[in-house]
Formats: C-alpha cells, sequence, structure tokens
C-alpha cells in the first residue's frame, strides 16, 4: 500500500500560496487507497523561529490552516514531529550513516555560504546554525521513520528527496534492509504571485492570508501592486499581477470574462473588487471553520495527540529494528 507523507514548516502565516500550491493539492492526493501522514514540522521551524510564543503561535495557525480547509483526522495521521521523538533518535542514528560532504551540497546551505561569502564576511559560516546544516537529515527522518513510499513535495524539495534515497540506501547496505526507498511527487502547481509580483512567500511580505479576517483579505487584495492607467483604458493581462493572481484560483470562464473586460478598459478598482469577491467566496468556507474551531486549543491538541500516538505504533517498532540492527540496547 501506498504511503504518502508530506511535511509543513511552521515558519510563517499560511497564505493562499500554501493553499493553492501545497494544501489543496495534497487533500486532492488523499484517497481511501493509501494511508496518509501529514505532519508539522515544529522541530524544523526551530531554524528560523526564535521567539517560543511565535513557534507555538504559528504551529497552531499552520494546524487549523489544514483543520479548516477540511483534512479530515480520521483518515489522515496528522500530527506534530515533537511528539514523535523516534524521528530524533533516528537522526543521531543516521548522522553517522551519512557522509558530512553530502550536507556539504545541500542548496540552503550553500546558499547561506554564498550570502554570506558575497557580504564580505571573513567566516563564510558564521551565522550558519548546525540545524540548518543537517537540516536535510532531519528531513530523511522525518520520511524514513514511518518509512513512508511517497513524499508529495514542491520542486525546491527534491534535492532533500535525492539525499533521503541516498541515506535510506547507505543504511539498508550496511545493516539490512529497513527502509523503502521513498519517490519524490512533484505536482505542477503554478507558482501564486504575492502582492508585489514576486513569488507570494512569508519572508517577502507579500502574502494574502488565509487565515485572515475578511477585512484584512480586502485590504491585501486592495494593495495588489497595479500600473497608473485611468479607467476605460485598454489594459494588457498577459504578465499582469492581479490578473496572474486571480489565474490561480479562478475558473476558465471567469477568466475569460475578466481578459474581456481588461480589453474593455475596467479600472483597477472595480477589478480588484470581483478578485477580492471571487476569492472570498474561496477561502469564507475555511475562515468559518477557522473561527469556529481557533478558540478550541483542548481539540486540536487531542488531534495532534491522539494521532501521535498511532504514528508511534508504526515509529517505535521501527526505530526497535534500526537498534537491533545496529547494535544498540539491552543485552
Ligand atoms: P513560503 O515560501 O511562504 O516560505 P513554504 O516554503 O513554507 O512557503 O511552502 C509551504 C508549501 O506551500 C510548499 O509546498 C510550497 O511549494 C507551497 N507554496 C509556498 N508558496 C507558494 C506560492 N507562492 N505558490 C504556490 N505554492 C506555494
Ligand atoms: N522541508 C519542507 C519544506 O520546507 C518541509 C518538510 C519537513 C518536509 N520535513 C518534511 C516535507 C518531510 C516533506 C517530507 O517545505
Amino acid at each position: 500500500m501506498k504511503r504518502i507523507l508530506t511535511g509543513i514548516t511552521p515558519s510563517g502565516y499560511p497564505h493562499l500560496g500554501n493553499y493553492i500550491g501545497a494544501i489543496k493539492p495534497s487533500l486532492d492526493l488523499l484517497d481511501e487507497k493509501c494511508e496518509s501522514f501529514l505532519f508539522i514540522a515544529d522541530h524544523h521551524a526551530l531554524i528560523k523561529v526564535w521567539d517560543p510564543a511565535k513557534l507555538k503561535e504559528l504551529t497552531h495557525q499552520v494546524a487549523m490552516a489544514w483543520l479548516a480547509s477540511g483534512l479530515d483526522p480520521r483518515k489522515t495521521f496528522f500530527y506534530r514531529q515533537s511528539d514523535i521523538p523516534e524521528i530524533t533518535e533516528l537522526a543521531w542514528i543516521l548522522s553517522c550513516v551519512t557522509e558530512k560532504g553530502l550536507l556539504n551540497r545541500a542548496h540552503a546551505y550553500k546558499a547561506a555560504i554564498d550570502a554570506n561569502k558575497e557580504s564580505g564576511k571573513k567566516d563564510i559560516e558564521e551565522g550558519i546554525s548546525t540545524g540548518l546544516f543537517t537540516y536535510p537529515l532531519l528531513m530523511a527522518c522525518d520520511i524514513l521513520c514511518p518509512n513512508a513510499t511517497h513524499v508529495p513535495v514542491g520542486k525546491d524539495q527534491q534535492q532533500h528527496l535525492e539525499m533521503t534515497r541516498d541515506i535510506a540506501h547507505k543504511f539498508n547496505n550496511r545493516y539490512g534492509e529497513v527502509f523503502n526507498l521513498p519517490e519524490a511527487v512533484i505536482g505542477d502547481e503554478k507558482t501564486v504571485l504575492g502582492i508585489d509580483g514576486r513569488k507570494m512567500s512569508k519572508s517577502y511580505n507579500n502574502i494574502i492570508p488565509l487565515l485572515g479576517s475578511e477585512k484584512d483579505l480586502k485590504k491585501s487584495v486592495m494593495k495588489i501592486v497595479t500600473n497608473s492607467q485611468e479607467p476605460g483604458e485598454k489594459k494588457e493581462w498577459k504578465d499582469n499581477i492581479l490578473f496572474s493572481i486571480y489565474s490561480a484560483f479562478a475558473n476558465e470562464a471567469s477568466l475569460n470574462e475578466m481578459k474581456h473586460k481588461f480589453e474593455d478598459g475596467i479600472g483597477w478598482g472595480d477589478a480588484k473588487t470581483i478578485v477580492f469577491q471571487e476569492l472570498n467566496e474561496l477561502i469564507a468556507p475555511i475562515r468559518e471553520n477557522f473561527e469556529k474551531q481557533k478558540g478550541d486549543l483542548n481539540y486540536i491538541e487531542d488531534v495532534l495527540q491522539e494521532n501521535g500516538k498511532k504514528v508511534r505504533e508504526t515509529t517505535k517498532p521501527l526505530l526497535e529494528k534500526v537498534k537491533s540492527l545496529i547494535g544498540i540496547g539491552s543485552f
């Protein structure tokens, strides 16, 4: 049976890009014929989020984004990484199998080194934590500990999946077959642009929030960057930020209608109102679920704890097997 697994790092507020690019396609992928594991990677977030209250808030936000978008925690193992101690235990064991050179080649680490070089730092490793360096190893353990077979991720994560397979293969070769060699499932989801025209990202302060109020939503749509063309002037929809954001969620018929409106010279304010209204229709049910459930911390905690226990029914025996193979444990 297929075992699908993916993780989400709670390092920012959930936004429209996350919904279109990750939440919706993952929910669409789930069906009765596979087991699915979906977790909140709070240990990974520690690399960037150092304010404890913020980390808790973001973990809650990310959990809520999934639950409010329709994730059924009775059908999917929906859990918090830090509730599964076998993952971090496996991380040490596999660090002794993983060559340092493999991690040296990780894109995120190399980018951090390059940034240091560019800014003329004497020590090119300055400010780079061991956590950032070993991130791909912990990610491998997220995947290998429940022994997943398929991992839906964005293209930027492909290298991490290759490393995971490499690490699993090394272990299997040295000690015996334990781990599946998991496959990356790379979707062809579009990149949603942010209100400034760059990729929508929590790092750029350009997001359309998924769980904000209707007022927040309207405010962010009204801030989408346009040009100084007046109502009545014909507008180009190609390479237009507002049109591009609209095309991330509108259907074919609505898009065609919008193209005509652009050609007929619709004013930016009116076009934004249409985008806001349709986006609000998409997001309103998610927001309503969020508003209903967000205060019930006990419910969310119960969901995560219960699922965590169930996941450990898989991860505990796996770790026992690993330990017995490597020679760790009681006489
Ligand atoms: P961010 O760029 O805001 O830091 P993450 O890297 O945490 O977002 O991404 C979480 C998930 O959401 C990933 O699967 C990623 O592919 C998806 N995602 C993030 N931003 C976008 C976007 N602008 N368009 C489409 N998908 C996105
Ligand atoms: N690194 C992933 C990201 O930044 C998040 C993640 C952590 C993950 N562990 C994972 C994704 C395991 C898939 C499988 O998007």
